[in-house]
């Protein structure tokens, strides 16, 4: 997906070891459709050359306020008018003071002065050693910054290359990525708490043997990252997958649908959205060994009696809180046929507003699939496209749902 398709990102470097990452963070930002403006400070030139940074950028590299290549001779007004956003990375400690005495005597501090604060967003991803970071001159700084309008991204935690170990790392470039491209994102879940259900479950009949079925998550992980790009505090509530938890989304891992409905419960009373993408098995084993079950070399298979599942979807939308209106509940159906007859039984049937119909399989398992959205008005479709872009597209569709705040 090109998910910066259209942007200018003016990508700073200032000195730090860190400045190894801001090649492969160029890469990633270019990969998803930027165009990219390298500016680095002299600092930065001791770790990094402009060589390797212009070869991956596709342009020049500026380190110079008195850089005469521009025809104005302003190199600091023309490179900050012509950004969507200004990144800093890696952000060190003496380049978060010098943006908070508003510094203009080299070219990277001096664009950020120049910025047009209203219209250029400035974002910081800060890194130094862990003493650095945690002296109070260092948190008063970022303190500062921030309340000037910057936005500042965290650091990580873990090996420094001094040698020592604690905060202070700069984020990965796969990190930085997501946080530029959620940046971007309308933050029309803004102060929501939004909980999700993803992936299938699975119901042990003995120590090594379960059912489960092929849901993968990836529609729910989707969610998960879109809602949380839009602004919400999210909780992610997953069976067995592998996958990697969305960045800032809280994750909670349940094998089976017993388990997913204690999670659930436990976080549905302070949520304002709820959203059902788990497969979730209809039925258990009644019993399940404490240990191994063994052939007894009679040939005979064991009888397996079955005991259903809670319905984790209807037993929330029948609480108070969502009957209040407090709590919007979206459910989900894969079905293999006739999907609106199918929809639009199950919305009335798990007494929800809003219900997604998807084929089953076309979608297990895939990066694409299409949506059919059906509610009290009628039906809409959201056809096929990326799990990330439908995602978003629901995620708007919900936001426009919910009650005012
Ligand atoms: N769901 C749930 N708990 C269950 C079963 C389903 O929360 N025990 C939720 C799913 O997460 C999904 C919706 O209910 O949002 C529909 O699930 P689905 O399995 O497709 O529907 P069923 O109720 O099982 O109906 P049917 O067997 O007729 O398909």
């Amino acid at each position: 997906m090109n998910e910066l398709a259209g942007k200018h990102i003016v990508l700073g470097l200032s000195g730090g070891v860190a400045c190894y990452k801001a090649a492969d963070l160029c890469r990633l930002l270019i990969k998803e459709g930027a165009t990219v403006q390298v500016v680095m400070t002299e600092a930065a030139g001791q770790f990094m050359t402009p060589v390797t940074m212009q070869a991956l950028s596709g342009r020049r590299v500026y380190s110079s306020q008195w850089d005469a290549r521009e025809p104005n001779n302003m190199p600091h007004i023309n490179l900050s008018r012509e950004a969507d956003a200004i990144l800093i990375a890696p952000c060190s400690a003496d380049f978060i003071a010098r943006l908070v005495q508003g510094r203009a005597d080299e070219l990277l501090s001096l664009l950020c002065l120049a910025r047009p604060v209203d219209r250029v967003p400035l974002l910081l991803a800060p890194a130094m050693n862990r003493e650095m970071w945690a002296h109070p001159a260092t948190q008063r700084n970022l303190a500062q910054v921030a309340q000037d309008g910057a936005v500042v991204l965290g650091v990580g935690n873990g090996d420094q290359a001094c040698g020592e170990t604690g905060d202070g790392r700069m984020l990965e470039p796969s990190e930085l990525l997501e946080e530029l491209v959620a940046f971007f994102v309308p933050k029309v879940l803004a102060n929501r708490r939004v909980l999700i259900t993803a992936g299938p479950t699975f119901e042990a009949m003995d120590p090594v043997r379960g059912i489960t079925n092929l849901s993968s998550g990836k529609m729910g992980f989707s969610i998960a990252r879109a809602a949380r790009e839009a602004g919400a505090d999210v909780t992610l509530v997953a069976g067995p997958v592998h996958l990697p938890t969305p960045r800032g989304v809280r994750r909670v891992d349940v094998q089976s649908a017993q388990e997913m409905l204690a999670a659930v419960e436990q976080h549905a009373q302070s949520a304002s959205v709820f959203i059902a993408t788990a497969a979730v098995a209809d039925w258990r084993p009644a019993t399940s060994s404490s240990q191994k079950i063994k052939k007894d070399g009679s040939g005979q298979p064991p009888v397996l009696g079955f005991v259903e599942n809670p319905d984790i979807l209807a037993t929330v939308a029948r609480s108070p809180h969502a009957l209040t209106g407090d709590l919007f509940c979206v459910g989900f159906a894969a079905e293999s046929h006739d999907l609106l007859a199918h929809a639009t039984a199950k919305r009335a049937r798990k007494g929800v507003p809003l219900l997604v119909g998807n084929i089953g399989p076309a979608t297990f398992g895939q990066d694409d699939n299409a949506l059919l959205l059906v509610d009290a008005q009628g039906h809409r479709e959201l056809p096929r496209a990326s799990k990330r872009t439908l995602a978003h597209q629901l995620v708007a569709e919900i936001a426009r749902r919910l009650p005012e705040q």
